[in-house]
């Protein structure tokens, strides 16, 4: 279990040393209070991960203390301690909702093994609570509700209704993945869902992987090895990067999907498989037919339906749904409260180009939620690319001139390299070395041009 952040609160010094000294032997953080209204005032400061209070102390009492918390709507689990003798009143803690409840004078292990399983059924909690919202959407996995994203929960379901092999196109962290698995789920196929990425596989494993081995097929084969075809018969196997398999397996590939049986390496005889095949690739498609890196008879087998997963830059609407989304995520994971967002990251992130997609954002969000102390993710939590970007959408867009403008060559041909130069200065924040990169000029041209129009930077 991970470090957590542990409040001891007792009037009585000895104890809460007592107490410290065996929680951070078990790894944890310890704060201490020496009576409900010091721990109220800590709770509310910092996220505490689980009380251990006493009941009977001067000033506000663990009862006391236990009711605020919960008046507060604070879900923070609390172990009372009591004095033999004065169990009605542990009893009355537990109906306000401790989660459990010691009796001195205790062995150490005692408090340790109630902190433990306190602990883990609150990771439970927290886990559950998660994932009956997940479930509660309606899509699984997927958050987004922008149109591009409707469009494509109805591809799915669509190809998920037939037999079809379907092939998914898109950038890298858009959520291929999550379509295939998607597309598995809601097919009903009874088998297995079995993913294998092409490309990170070398070589000379692959053939293994795909389509298993016999014991002594080739050195190193000690044992008989199921292929991932075989663990995916009546279920989907989902090939991930194909454009990546190597050509003679793109052949076996081929002879599988025909024949409708595979042969473990170094077998005699083969075994019937159903297969499914759902294919991605974030390269373009027509490119790598055309290059030779996906063989065109394969290609057909596997294009049968097309579906292309919206970058996150074509789909701004979801941005703020997917940011909280991941913020909770993480928030949770951790144990910490979930913080908000500042209206002004909101923007940025709304901004931004994302070439990663959604899984840089799921990436920035969970280190925002590291680096957050408070309760509120600012400009300060997020990377310099994202508080820095240029503003792109903002640039002037740069088009050739209308009928109705002047023809005047030279008037127009300095208006479309003013509108140039202005466009590379937003693309690039200012940075004039990064600026004359990208319209092919040297910094000193720039400079000259820059006076020349007195462009503004
Ligand atoms: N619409 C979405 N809602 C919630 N999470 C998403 C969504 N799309 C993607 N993700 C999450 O983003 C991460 C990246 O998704 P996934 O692995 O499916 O991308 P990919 O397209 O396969 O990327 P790559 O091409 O790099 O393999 C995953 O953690 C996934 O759960
Ligand atoms: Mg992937």
């Amino acid at each position: 279990m991970s470090a957590k952040r542990i409040l001891i609160v007792d009037n009585e010094a000895k104890m809460r040393r007592i107490l410290e000294l065996s929680l951070k032997a078990m790894g944890h953080i310890v704060s201490e209070a020496a009576d409900g209204a010091a721990a109220l005032s800590i709770v509310e400061k910092q996220a505490v991960d689980l009380v251990l209070t006493d009941l009977r102390m001067p000033g506000m009492d663990g009862i006391a203390l236990l009711a605020v918390l919960r008046e507060r709507g604070m879900d923070v689990p609390v172990i009372v301690m009591t004095a033999y003798g004065t169990i009605e009143t542990a009893v009355e803690a537990m109906k306000l909702g401790a989660v459990d409840y010691i009796i001195r004078p205790f062995e150490m292990e005692t408090v340790e093994m109630a902190v433990t399983r306190a602990l883990a059924m609150q990771a439970v909690q927290r886990e559950n609570s998660f994932l009956r919202e997940e479930v509660s959407r309606g899509w699984g996995a997927f958050v987004g509700t922008s149109a591009a994203m409707q469009s494509l929960y109805e591809l799915i379901r669509q190809v998920a209704s037939t037999r079809s092999n379907a092939f998914i196109v898109g950038d890298t962290g858009t959520g291929k993945e999550l379509v295939a698995r998607a597309i598995h789920e809601a097919s009903g196929r009874t088998g297995l869902f079995v993913p294998i990425n092409c490309a990170a596989i070398p070589a000379e494993l692959l053939e293994s992987e795909l389509f298993g081995h016999v014991k002594g097929a080739f050195t190193g084969a000690v044992r008989d090895r199921v292929g991932k075809c075989e663990l995916a018969s009546t279920g989907t196997i989902f090939l991930d990067e194909i454009t990546e398999m190597p050509a003679n397996l793109q052949v076996k590939l081929l002879r599988v999907l025909q024949e409708g049986c595979i042969e473990r390496l170094g077998a005699n005889g083969t075994v019937p498989v159903d297969l499914r095949v759902v294919s991605a690739t974030n390269r373009d498609l027509q490119q790598a037919v055309e290059s030779g890196a996906l063989r065109r008879d394969l290609y057909f087998r596997l294009n049968v339906v097309r579906i292309d997963v919206p970058g996150l830059r074509d789909r701004r609407g979801d941005i703020a749904l997917l940011a909280n989304h991941f913020l909770r995520k993480h928030a949770l994971e951790l144990g910490r409260a979930v913080p908000s967002l500042d209206s002004h990251v909101l923007q940025r992130l709304e901004a931004y180009e994302w070439p990663g997609n959604v899984r840089e954002l799921e990436n920035i969000m969970e280190r925002a939620v590291v680096l957050c102390r408070g309760e509120e993710i600012t400009l300060a939590h997020l990377p310099v690319e994202l508080v820095h970007q240029p503003p792109s959408r903002s640039a002037p867009p740069v088009t050739l001139v209308d009928n109705e403008g002047s023809l005047n060559l030279k008037a127009q041909v300095e208006e479309l390299e003013c509108r140039l130069i202005k466009s590379a200065l937003a693309r690039s924040a200012n940075n004039k070395a990064a600026a004359a990169r990208l319209l092919g000029i040297s910094e000193r041209t720039l400079w000259y041009k820059l006076k020349t129009y007195k462009v503004e930077s």
